[in-house]
């Protein structure tokens, strides 16, 4: 039977306790026929005198863990959440809400309509509605506040912090945990409210000391950056203490409607499916993943340290490589102090943070490589270098092992031919912090075999990353894409705008930082040498851009040196320096160029432009796998504003035509050595 063809609620019956089923798999998402279904289930435990009390429960792994997202975006069938909670309230009978696997949204506002909530050790409960650009929309910002207070109920629905079991009780989140069958205890629990009725809109709201409640809203702004779903939560919740309920509920409705159709709504609506269409792979469908348990990192640098601390959080055993037996010990404290800095900051339990590092061994000796899955090679970015370390690897891995490595740029081809099983090569490319940075690209190589790629995404995902599975070329996606960003920018700068301007106005649109403040950040001397290796290859009619190198030859590489775009004294804070823009314009004279005044609105267009057409770029060469991986890319690894979307949403808000002449003015506007790309198979959306 499919699930269509199965009710989705069905009432059955504990002795004299309902007991109400929702079942809609696989995450029994509220959707109307839900909705619908719990209504008259809701009637009948009114109705029939034999029943005194009922559960609602999930059937398969989860209680209703999320909203149907066939509804995203479109408008609401009836009948709507709302008037399902005010049946649960209206009937004299209690309700007791059974939570397993996930009461998230819509889900775990109905469990605040119960009169009890009874949860599975661990269960998760939230209200993440912020981060799809809305807010909860049935009665969650006021029955949390009388349930946890208004400061905690700010910080938790302005975060859309998700709250698992222990911690989920000691916030009174929910009523009992039940170590044993939560049906059998949900039904207990239920019978024994026989009777009395704990609505909690009769509650009073918990509003806490007004010096709390101003530090949660400046706290939830602060991380919210002031976007219009974290304003309009505030002002419900602080309304759900200032108003009646049923004026306080109808003005959170009035929010979430006007909300669910805004652009930035879409937008994160937009990420939200680009998640799920990242991980569609139809070329790799039954392509089995190998077993993965101990990993080999070879490279104790920053990339390699990081890579193990996120290896060894994942549960696999680490074994950390070098040659050099100083940067093994510098990397083994980095990890340690990692540690302790999580123990201290109370991140991590003692004994936790104990057994991963007793997981990790750190070695000269590279024999050891024959125990690995996994080899991940994080040493320095040379091909000499890594085809030698590969060789090495092939010598002394186990048959079927895969060998990864995190090369940036370096052709991943190259690096494989240096070993006698280019099959079992993958990149994976991690960005750095590599144990923080969500993002990461698997990168395919022209021999890679399918299980070997498939394992390379199953380990990412138990990383708990964001893989983008990416063809090999210079730079994959990712980099590409922030290599023709930085280009329009430097594009803009010798045309007359200076880059404190590119950078407030990129910050100004929502980046969270401008491209030539992070040029300082990182250094701008392994770009130097990027391009100093690039010279002989590079297209001499191509436009190039001088201003970097000249501040590199002026001893000027970023704040490391105390100078680089912007000059830096005490506090790192970056200030604008006269001789920068002398250089910048002794650059321009010697173009023959003449400054113009640069519009903020025209930086962030050309940048909007020089990245979507990058993506075509990338699509129509088979770098990217899907248009909307870019816009992934970009959020989650570049600081692009996740509220924008990103450059695929707004290029197919734009559409065709539009776009077509955008990118023939881009070319004309960034001159010789500019591509065109086709913008056809950006605006085609697979859903
Ligand atoms: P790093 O210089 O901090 O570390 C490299 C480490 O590799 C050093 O400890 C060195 O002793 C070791 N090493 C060098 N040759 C070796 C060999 N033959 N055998 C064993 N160990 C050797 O460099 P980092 O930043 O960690 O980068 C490593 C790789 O990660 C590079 O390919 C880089 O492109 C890539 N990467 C770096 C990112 C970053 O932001 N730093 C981001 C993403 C990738």
């Amino acid at each position: 039977m499919t699930a269509n063809a199965r009710a989705q609620v069905r009432l059955e019956r504990d002795g004299d306790v309902a007991v109400i089923w929702i079942d809609n798999p696989p995450i029994n998402a509220g959707s109307a026929a839900v909705r619908a279904g719990l209504l008259n289930a809701i009637d009948e435990v009114a109705r029939d005198e034999r029943i005194v009390a009922a559960v609602l429960i999930g059937a398969g792994t989860t209680f209703i863990a999320g909203s149907d997202i066939r509804e995203f975006g479109q408008p609401l069938a009836e009948p709507q959440l709302p008037m399902v909670i005010a049946a649960i309230e209206a009937c004299p009978k209690p309700f007791v809400a059974a939570l397993h696997g996930a009461a998230l949204g819509g889900g775990f506002e109905l469990a605040l309509g119960c009169d009890a909530r009874i949860a599975a050790p661990e269960t998760v409960v939230g209200l993440p509605e912020v981060t799809l650009g809305i807010i909860p929309g049935a009665g969650g910002t006021q029955r949390l506040p009388r349930l946890v207070g208004v400061p905690r109920a700010l910080a938790m629905i302005c975060s859309g912090e998700r709250v698992k079991g222990a911690a989920a009780l000691a916030a009174s989140l929910v009523d009992q945990i039940a170590e044993g069958n939560l049906c059998n205890a949900a039904v207990a629990h239920a019978r024994s409210l026989a009777g009395r009725k704990h609505r909690l809109r009769e509650l009073s709201v918990l509003a806490g000391e007004p010096q709390a409640v101003a530090d949660a809203v400046a706290a939830a702004l602060k991380a919210g950056k002031n976007r219009p779903a974290v304003v309009a939560a505030i002002d419900a919740i602080k309304a759900s203490a200032l108003q009646d309920f049923d004026t306080a509920l109808a003005g959170e409705r009035a929010a979430f409607q006007q909300l669910r159709t805004s652009r930035e709504a879409s937008a994160l609506r937009h990420q939200f499916f680009a998640e799920r269409e990242s991980a569609k792979h139809p070329e790799l469908l039954g392509a089995a993943t190998r077993t993965v348990q101990t990993i080999a990192v070879i490279g104790a640098g920053t990339m390699g340290t990081g890579i193990a601390i996120a290896a060894l959080d994942a549960g696999y055993g680490v074994l950390l490589l070098e040659q050099d037996g100083g940067a093994l010990d510098r990397g083994g404290s980095r990890i340690r102090e990692h540690y302790a800095a999580r123990v201290s900051a109370r991140k991590m339990a003692t004994d936790v943070a104990q057994s991963r590092q007793e997981s990790l061994r750190t070695s000269l000796q590279w024999n050891d490589i024959a125990e690995a899955d996994l080899v991940i090679e994080a040493v320095f970015e040379d091909l000499d270098v890594k085809r030698e370390v590969f060789a090495r690897i092939d010598g002394l891995a186990r048959p079927g092992a895969v060998l990864a490595s995190n090369t940036s740029y370096l052709d991943l081809d190259a690096i494989a031919a240096a070993t006698s099983r280019p099959q079992d090569v993958i990149g994976l490319h991690f960005f750095s912090p590599a144990n923080v940075m969500r993002l990461m690209e698997v990168v395919r190589g022209q021999a890679t075999a399918p299980d070997a790629l498939a394992t390379g995404l199953a380990v990412a995902k138990k990383l708990g990353k964001l893989p983008l599975l990416t063809g090999n070329a210079f730079g994959f996606v990712g980099n590409r894409l922030y290599a023709a960003y930085r280009r329009q920018c430097e594009f803009l700068v010798e045309e007359g705008a200076w880059p404190e301007q590119v950078d407030a106005a990129l910050q100004h649109f929502g980046f969270s930082m401008g491209p030539f403040a992070v040029a300082d950040l990182s250094g701008l001397d392994i770009a130097w040498r990027m391009r100093q290796a690039q010279a002989a290859t590079r297209d001499p009619a191509a436009r190039y851009v001088h201003v970097a190198d000249r501040l590199c030859e002026a001893g000027r590489l970023g704040r490391k040196t105390g100078a680089g775009y912007y000059r830096y004294a005490e506090g790192n804070k970056p200030m604008v320096d006269e001789a920068v823009h002398a250089l910048i314009e002794q650059a321009r004279a010697e173009k023959g160029i003449t400054p113009r005044i640069i519009s903020d609105e025209e930086i962030v267009r050309r940048v909007l432009l020089a990245l979507a057409n990058e993506a075509a770029l990338l699509l129509a060469e088979g770098v990217a796998s899907h248009a909307t991986d870019v816009d992934l890319a970009l959020v989650n690894g570049y600081g692009f504003p996740r509220w924008e979307g990103g450059v695929v949403f707004w290029a197919r808000e734009r559409g065709e035509t539009a776009l077509s002449a955008d990118f023939a003015w881009l070319a004309e506007i960034s001159g010789p050595g500019s591509r065109i790309g086709d913008p056809r198979p950006l605006l085609a959306s697979s859903r």
